[in-house]
């Protein structure tokens, strides 16, 4: 890793409460481009929080989140930071049900398809069949 660049992503003493409980308390971190990150801790430690103030998923209480060099906006939608390259995958399956498995994992690279309505047809001849 090159320390002189810039990290891609920054997480600036985030903190988050639910109720009375605080879950993150002035959490720091910084990731560098190509690298490969791991939070790790006991459970409950709060990992899969840090992981969703990340993605948008909740909204931290204080703190910020910083992404290729600019301030995020508490107001970001989870899909239109999905949209700027941040993902997740779920702890748990999170599967559409009545969706069949091809769907299932097409439903996550539609952010890399960029697709439409009107490229269903390729999708066909691509697979075979109709795919919700
Ligand atoms: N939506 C929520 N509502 C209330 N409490 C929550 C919520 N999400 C997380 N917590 C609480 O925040 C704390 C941190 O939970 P979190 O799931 O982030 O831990 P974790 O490190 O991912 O644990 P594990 O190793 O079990 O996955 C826990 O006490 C959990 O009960
Ligand atoms: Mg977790």
């Amino acid at each position: 890793m090159n320390e002189k660049k810039e990290p891609i992503l920054r997480a600036e003493n985030i903190s988050i409460s639910f109720g009375g409980l605080k879950a993150l308390d002035n959490v720091s971190l910084e990731i560098y481009p190509g690298e490969i990150f791991a939070i790790i801790g006991p459970n409950g430690a709060g990992k899969t929080t840090m992981l969703n103030v990340i993605n948008g998923f909740y909204k931290h209480d204080e703190g910020r989140v910083i992404f290729e060099g600019k301030k995020r906006p508490r107001s970001m939608k989870p899909n239109e930071i999905a949209a700027q390259g941040i993902a997740r995958t779920f702890q748990n399956l999170a599967l559409f049900t009545g969706m069949s498995t091809l769907g299932n994992i097409m439903v996550g690279r539609t952010m890399m398809m960029h697709c439409r309505r009107a490229q269903a047809p390729s999708l066909r001849r691509t697979h075979g069949r109709d795919e919700p």
